[in-house]
This record gives C-alpha cells, sequence and structure tokens, in this order.
C-alpha cells in the first residue's frame, strides 16, 4: 500500500511517500482503507521530535513511521473478536497512540471507532476527532458553559476553535474569538460575536473579564489568565507551551483555596464524545470547516502549511 513514512526527525521534507506493507489486523482489530485523515498537532510534534513525543516515539529515531491520527474510512476486514463493526462499515475516530493513517489501509481496535452517519462526509468525519473532542471537553465538561455566559476562545481560529465556536452558541453564549488578522473573517462568519486580532490586542491587558476562557495556545502566565476572568470565572487550557501548562497545572488547584476562580488543564479522553458530535452533525447543528481536501501526496506541503499556521479550520488530506 502506499504510505507516507519519515524515518528521520525533522520538518516536513523528511516525509516521503513510500510502498509498504498493508497492515493485518489483530484479533481485536479492524482493518480500514482510509479515505481521509486530518492534521493534528501532535502530528507536527512527533514529526520533529520534540523532548516529549521522543519519550513517546523513540529517542534517536521514530519507531512509529507512520503518523496521522484522525481518520475516517470504510472497514474492509474484521478480527474474530470484534463484535461492534462488520466489513463495509463506515466508521472515524482518532487513533493517536497508534498513528498510522497517512496510508491507504490502518488497523485500530474497536474502541477508537465510531460509525460515520451516511450524512457526513468521510472529509468531514476525519476533521472531527481530536478537535472536536478538546473542544467539547474543555467547554463542557471541564468549563460547564452555562447559557448567558461570556466566553472567550484563545487561538480560536484553528481546528478547537471552529468546533468551539458552534458548540458554544448551542448554549446561547456570547463569545470572543482571538486569532492572526487573517483568520478573523472566517470567525465572523463562523458566529463569533467578537473577533481580537493577538497582535494588536492582548485580552489579558485591555480590561474585559469572562466568565469562561477555553486556550488553545496556553502562552500567557497564571496571573494573567487570573486577570481576564470574573470573579467566579474558569479557565480551561487544551494545550500550548509545556512551561505554561505545567504553571496552571500545579497552581490552579492553589489558587482554588483562596479564589472562586478555577484554573484547568484538559487532558484529551480520544472519541468519548463522538456519539454526540453524531447526534449534532445529523441535526444540522454543528459542520466541520476544512481547509483543503488536498491529496495524500501533498502532505509535505500541508505540514509546512500547517507548520506555519496558516491553516483555517482543520487540514484534511484524501486518500
Ligand atoms: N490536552 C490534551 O490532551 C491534548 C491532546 C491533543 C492535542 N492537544 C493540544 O490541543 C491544541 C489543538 O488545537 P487546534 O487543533 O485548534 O490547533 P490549530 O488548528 O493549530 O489552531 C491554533 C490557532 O491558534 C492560532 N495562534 C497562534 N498563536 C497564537 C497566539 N499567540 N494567540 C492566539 N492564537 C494564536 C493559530 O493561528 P496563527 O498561527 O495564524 O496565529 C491557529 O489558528 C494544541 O495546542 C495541541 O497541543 C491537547
Amino acid at each position: 500500500m502506499k504510505a507516507i513514512i519519515y524515518t528521520e526527525y525533522g520538518g516536513p521534507e523528511v516525509l516521503q511517500l513510500k510502498e509498504v506493507e498493508k497492515p493485518f489486523p489483530k484479533d481485536d482489530e479492524v482493518l480500514i482503507r482510509v479515505h481521509a485523515v486530518s492534521i493534528n498537532d501532535w502530528d507536527w510534534g512527533l514529526l520533529h521530535g520534540d523532548f516529549i513525543n521522543r519519550i513517546l516515539n523513540g529517542m534517536f529515531r521514530p519507531k512509529r513511521q507512520i503518523l496521522g491520527s484522525d481518520i475516517a474510512g470504510r472497514i474492509e476486514a474484521v478480527g474474530k473478536n470484534v463484535t461492534r463493526f462488520k466489513v463495509g462499515d463506515e466508521v472515524y475516530g482518532d487513533l493517536s497512540g497508534q498513528w498510522g493513517g497517512f496510508a491507504e489501509y490502518v488497523c485500530a481496535t474497536e474502541k477508537a471507532l465510531a460509525l460515520k452517519p451516511s450524512s457526513m462526509s468521510f472529509v468531514d468525519a476525519a476533521a472531527i476527532p481530536q478537535a472536536a473532542m478538546l473542544a467539547i471537553q474543555g467547554l463542557i465538561d471541564k468549563g460547564k458553559i452555562r447559557e448567558g455566559q461570556n466566553l472567550l476562545i484563545n487561538g480560536a481560529g484553528g481546528g478547537v476553535g471552529s468546533y468551539g465556536i458552534q458548540i458554544a452558541k448551542l448554549y446561547g453564549v456570547k463569545v470572543t474569538g482571538v486569532d492572526s488578522n487573517g483568520k478573523l473573517d472566517l470567525m465572523q462568519s463562523l458566529g463569533f460575536d467578537h473577533v481580537i486580532d493577538y497582535e494588536r490586542e492582548d485580552f489579558t491587558k485591555n480590561g474585559k473579564q469572562y466568565d469562561l476562557i477555553l486556550d488553545v495556545k496556553t502562552n500567557r502566565s497564571v496571573f494573567d489568565y487570573m486577570r481576564a476572568l470574573n470573579p467566579n470565572g474558569t479557565y480551561a487550557t487544551v494545550g500550548g507551551s509545556l512551561g505554561r501548562l505545567l504553571q496552571i497545572f500545579l497552581l490552579g488547584p492553589l489558587i482554588s483555596l483562596f479564589s472562586k476562580k478555577k484554573l484547568l488543564v484538559v487532558a484529551l479522553k480520544t472519541n468519548k464524545d463522538l456519539g454526540y458530535m453524531n447526534e449534532l452533525f445529523e441535526a444540522g447543528k454543528i459542520k466541520s470547516v476544512i481547509h483543503g481536501p488536498f491529496p495524500l501526496n501533498e502532505l509535505p506541503e500541508a505540514m509546512e502549511m500547517f507548520g506555519k499556521g496558516e491553516h483555517r479550520g482543520k487540514v484534511v488530506l484524501t486518500v
């Protein structure tokens, strides 16, 4: 089968289109013919091999050579212990930890997959898993979003932000989005009530306060975020600078001892809310915002664009 592999850590130039052996499903796995796959920040980290990702995928060379976690495709074979799926089913899910999605075929366990509604295209489905789960778990599970609140999403023009705004609007909240100037028009078209260009305005220093902040970038201090929260406000981060995340993880519980403000870190529960996304999608309440799709052989160029932050919504490739 065709796959995009990497045998050394580096930039998008180390990605190569190769003919590799087709995988064979174990007893508890299914074999999927991949039709679409999206790029996540984690693919970028694994490609470059920062310290944490080298612990996961090999200190000197990548052990797993095919990246790509968020896939959508059709089941082509099932292992003998598989009970939830059959050959021909259209499925999607986040295979992070195992990866292998930048290829014509990939194997996955049942728990990593959900049935794809027929009204959802493979491209729409491949965009959903990681970004939408982070948005749902940040806003609903951790953030306890409620009607009438004033919400801010930082890093709002990418994957998490494009699902986050649509989920937030189901709760009748007012939403401010922060991102670079080139994405503000897209954000307004998605329903953000107010948009901020982070190069021109610092939302933690403009005197405004929010009931809930969902952060994708986490590049400021705990004290900056405290200042931007209302007295009972909640800040939930899904990712960003490791040092800043650690600060929130350690200081967040201490702060809640003497303040009603909460600072929380979201740990992704992969695929947990795919059923909820299916319901929203089928009811026409949510859509995927797609950059592309591009053919799989253009992954290096698509990855380059992703790394520069030039994408709007989710970058998807078709296989
Ligand atoms: N918590 C977990 O368990 C877990 C698991 C997986 C992934 N993650 C994290 O989840 C996040 C995924 O987010 P995503 O898919 O939405 O990423 P994304 O598509 O790359 O979107 C991020 C957006 O932030 C913007 N941005 C860059 N610098 C900014 C700044 N200083 N201020 C405001 N916005 C800025 C980017 O645009 P420009 O570049 O144009 O500025 C981009 O539009 C990542 O942080 C990832 O590490 C967390």
